[in-house]
């Protein structure tokens, strides 16, 4: 296993990056983040030793200064949202598509050896079949499920014509600490129990995702940028469990102790897919990849951190 010391990590600010730059740095690794703070915080890496510059990955020039040095990049920054990209689709593709473009294309000019980015499994997969793989064939159905898919050729791409190692690693649904700031339906469903509202389930309760925690994306990020793989890789890094959102809230009122806290159903909305898990087996025999924080560890565990970090006053 060989990586660069230094490491430029785009959205380094936000609730991925701020698990995955503290694991880097307590690595021994040199890390700089560059993020444009629009969903991050500066807070979210209060107290680590890295360098955070304020800038848009669009910056094809920020970009040039913020690699000085820097032989390897993880790529987080993106418009995340699926809903946001179905109401605002076009800034989704200028931050998604024209900012990855502008990252591999400023590594290729800097000569950097090894890219990783955050693509995700099932908004890009869209409406298959579960457990989705590497074979699964992409049909996204949301404008950021595109985006990613748009990412993922072009650092195919740039593997192929310029040599840049990439490697592009599809998340589940990723949960844990530093996601307050996030949308996601955990954090949603944990601020209604703080709160005592609702929690609300648009659709039956029957719509599954797989939800992974941050500590074991952030431990597959950082295997793909230390193993040595073949340019142009794409790893699914989940936990393979599949989870309702039905027995997600179930979980969450456990967690809490409010097995009762009331549901509300509503409607399904546009471009969310319908069931999905996902398969880790290749990123398994790649990279030595397991997950290794159950769901019944992790929520229970990211209850008592919003407890402790979000719900103090
Ligand atoms: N959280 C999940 O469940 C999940 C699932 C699949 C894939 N992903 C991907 O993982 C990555 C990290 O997601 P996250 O959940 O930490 O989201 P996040 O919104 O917390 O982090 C994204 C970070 O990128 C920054 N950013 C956004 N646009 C930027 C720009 N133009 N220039 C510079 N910085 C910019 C934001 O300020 C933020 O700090 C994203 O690429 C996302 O698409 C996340």
């Amino acid at each position: 296993m060989s990586a660069p010391d230094g490491i430029l990590v785009t959205g380094g600010a936000g609730f991925v990056g701020a698990t995955l730059v503290r694991r880097l740095v307590a690595s021994g690794y040199r890390v700089r983040v560059l993020d444009n703070l629009s969903t991050g915080d500066a807070a979210h890496l209060a107290g680590v030793d890295v360098e955070l510059v304020k800038g848009d990955i669009r910056d094809a020039e920020a970009l040039d200064e913020t690699l000085e040095g820097l032989g390897a990049i993880i790529h987080l920054a993106a418009a995340g949202s699926v809903i946001g990209s179905v109401q605002d689709p076009e800034t989704n593709f200028d931050v998604n598509v024209l900012g990855t473009f502008r990252v591999l294309d400023a590594a290729r000019r800097a000569g950097v050896e090894r890219v990783v980015q955050a693509s995700t499994g099932g908004a890009l997969i869209g409406d298959a079949t579960p457990p989705v793989d590497e074979r699964s064939l992409p049909k996204p159905i949301s404008p950021y499920g595109a985006s990613k898919l748009a990412g993922e050729g072009y650092a195919h791409a740039f593997a192929k014509t310029y040599g840049v190692r990439t490697v592009a690693i599809r998340f589940g649904n990723v949960y844990g600490p530093w996601c307050a700031r996030k949308r996601g339906v955990l954090n949603v469903f944990f601020e209604s129990i703080h709160s005592g509202a609702p929690l609300i389930i648009y659709g039956d309760g029957t719509a599954s995702r797989d939800y992974v925690h941050v500590d074991d994306i952030s431990n597959a990020l950082q295997l793909a940028l230390e193993n040595d793989v073949p340019g142009g890789t794409v790893l699914h890094a989940a936990s393979g469990v599949e989870t309702t959102v039905q027995e997600l809230a179930d979980l969450c009122r456990q967690a809490a102790g409010v097995p009762d806290h009331p549901i509300e159903y509503r409607p399904k909305r546009a471009g969310e897919v319908g069931r999905n898990f996902a398969s880790y087996d290749l990123a398994n025999q790649v990279l030595g990849y397991a997950p290794s924080v159950p769901r019944e560890v992790g929520i229970p565990r990211t209850w008592k951190w919003f407890q402790e970090e979000v719900f103090r006053d």
